[in-house]
């Protein structure tokens, strides 16, 4: 059978930091080895049904039109029309309401493996726009900044939503990132909700410059342009109240050497960029001030470089 109208397949979709600090629902970037699975069956009925939630999810709506990964089938069944059903199996690796992009994860491994199973699979451009659908399931908007580097992997600027132009941005070398998922529940849903809807000019002035340092230390590989500019002047200070112990890991893993230090998306997870040589003590540092505070906590440290979502079955 030709590759491209195969019966069955599963993909897998890695999780996201949302944001980066300066790129607010549109610049993010891949968790290498973190991510949700989902298998997709042809049925002969046209529509979405699905039939098996599993792993770390509790509970997910089962109703397509409410699950992100059915959602984002929907839409494409809806876009191409193409003469059968889709049955819907999602495992899921990444927490609920963590911050570390699980929605478009399962969106994004949803219709990657629908695209084996078309006989003309579409570009990933065209599957973006399907889990973009997906994802506004679960968040209420359609922001890219976790499904464009879920599908294409890296660090990833995104312009544009209807017509989205997306940018993989280079990452200097020996720069790595450090992810702590504090155990707690945060809605991103909520965490949208509470953000005021205008911005300081003064803000304004200030968080365009850190974007425009922060991509073009990555263009060009300067580690201080990256550092000076790697502050959320606008987001992070509506959101800190919500993570416990947020002001303190942030501060310690400055000091610790790392090259800035944010909320993953909406939180409550974090992350920071660091050097290799600085991975161990930034980890240190940002473990530290949640075990003061007995949270439970889960960490990674990861290339930023990292592939994006494929079929692997
Ligand atoms: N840009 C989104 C937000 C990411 O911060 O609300 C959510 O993961």
């Amino acid at each position: 059978m030709k590759r491209g109208a195969l019966p069955r397949a599963s993909a897998f979709a890695p999780g996201s930091v949302g944001n980066v600090a300066i790129g607010f629902d549109i610049l993010g970037f891949a968790i290498e080895g973190l991510g949700d699975r989902v298998t997709v069956t042809r049925r002969a009925a046209p529509g979405v049904e699905i039939s098996a939630i599993r792993g770390v999810a509790g509970e997910l709506p089962r109703e397509p039109r409410a699950n992100t990964a059915g959602r984002a089938l929907l839409a494409m069944q809806e876009a191409l029309s193409p003469g059968f059903g889709f049955s819907v199996e999602i495992d899921k690796g990444i927490p609920l309401g963590s911050g570390l992009g699980g929605s478009a994860a399962s969106a994004v491994a949803a219709v990657v493996a629908a695209n084996a199973l078309l006989s003309e699979p579409c570009a990933p451009i065209e599957l973006l726009k399907f889990a973009l659908a997906g994802e506004a399931t679960a968040s209420g908007d359609r922001h890219v900044d976790n499904v464009a580097p879920s599908l294409f992997g890296g660090l990833v600027l995104t312009v544009g939503i209807d017509h989205p132009r997306v940018k993989q941005i280079p990452i200097p070398a020996g720069v790595r990132a450090i992810i702590v998922h504090p155990h707690m529940f945060l809605s991103t849903k909520q965490a949208r909700a509470l953000l005021k809807g205008s911005v300081e000019l003064s803000d304004f002035v200030w968080q365009t410059a850190n974007l425009a340092g922060f991509i073009s230390g990555c263009y060009t590989n300067d580690l201080d342009m990256i550092r000076a500019s790697f502050e959320d002047v606008v987001i992070e200070k509506q959101r800190q109240a919500l993570i416990p112990g947020f002001s303190d890991v942030r501060r310690d893993a400055l000091d610790a050497g790392a090259l800035g230090c944010s909320i993953s998306g909406a939180g409550p997870a974090l992350f920071s960029w660091a050097q290799a040589a600085h991975t161990d003590d930034v980890l240190a540092a940002m473990r530290a001030p949640f075990e003061k505070l007995a949270i439970g906590i889960d960490a990674w440290v990861v290339d930023i470089d990292s592939p994006g979502a494929r079929v692997v079955a």
